[in-house]
């Protein structure tokens, strides 16, 4: 039986990375970003390459109705979506206050409402056919508050405690929910985060989406709850655990302030 996945922000970056990889192993593929023309020639790319059928849905997903219209365009379409990627999100640097306020409820309309939304639509499917995987595309960000990128962080955090959470309810169910943690990924995110002179890409290792992709396909496959990816930081994330409150958050501004 023939396997869909359905991607959030499969236009690049992260989400190509899973693209290319369900194809590769044989599932039809639900392409999901606002750039319609580039979902068009990523769909005739994988379908050509890899004997898949995919499917576009160009949508805001920042916008209220956006997540509806991506579960009934494959309602529509017949499809049974076996895994579902919530990977697109974006971030933004600077102080808060001094910040564009649109975007900040735009991130958190993408990153978190948008997320959630689909979750809601597409587990009582997955409960029904008892299976399926949520794979929530998440960052290390999600484990301490994060000055100078407060609001990316605090809806990691979001992802991560409602990802946790939700583990736990379908306990039984045969669905499982998996929240991939990376560190800095070479992609557009520091472009559209306007990481410019900020430490962050500097300071930490710079990931090849494709790698930290197959980590997060793996994990999903072992049906894993959370995966970090990389030793260190995994070491960032229990020292964490263990430093004061205080203690960390100094080090994470010091860590992204401009260098
Ligand atoms: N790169 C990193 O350092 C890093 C580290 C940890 C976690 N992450 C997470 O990885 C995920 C993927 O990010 P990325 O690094 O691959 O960034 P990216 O290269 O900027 O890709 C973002 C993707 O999201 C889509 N997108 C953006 N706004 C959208 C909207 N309103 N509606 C629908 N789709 C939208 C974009 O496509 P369109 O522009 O065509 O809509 C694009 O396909 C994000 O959740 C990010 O938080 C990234």
């Amino acid at each position: 039986m023939k396997k869909t996945a359905l991607i959030t922000g499969a236009s690049g970056g992260l989400g190509l990375s899973f693209v290319n990889i369900f194809a590769r192993d044989g599932y039809d593929i639900v392409l999901v970003a606002r750039n319609g023309n580039r979902l068009e020639d990523i769909k005739k790319e994988i379908e050509e390459k890899y004997n898949v059928n995919a499917m576009v849905v160009a949508v805001d997903l920042c916008s209220e109705d956006g997540a509806q219209k991506v579960y009934d365009a494959t309602q529509q379409a017949g499809l049974n979506v076996d895994v579902l990627v919530n990977n697109a999100g974006f971030g933004d640097f600077g102080k808060f206050y001094k910040s564009d306020i649109n975007k900040q409820i735009r991130m958190v309309d993408l990153n978190c409402t948008a997320l959630m939304h689909l979750c809601h639509l597409y587990i009582p499917d997955m409960i029904k056919n008892r299976k399926g995987n949520i794979l929530n595309v998440d960052s290390i960000a999600a484990f301490q508050a994060g000055p100078l990128m407060s609001v990316y962080y605090a809806t990691k955090a979001f992802v991560l405690s409602f990802s946790q959470a939700l583990t736990r309810e379908l306990k039984g169910t045969g669905v499982k929910v998996t929240a991939l943690c990376p560190g800095p990924i070479r992609t557009n995110f520091d472009n559209t985060a306007d990481l410019g002179e900020s430490g962050l890409f500097k300071n930490l290792k710079v990931w090849d989406p494709n790698v930290v992709a197959e980590f997060g396909y793996k994990n999903m496959k072992k049906g894993k709850s959370l995966c970090i990816c990389g030793f260190v930081n995994k070491i960032i994330v229990f020292a964490n655990r263990l430093a004061p409150r205080a203690l960390v958050r100094n080090m994470v501004y010091n860590l992204q302030k401009v260098q």
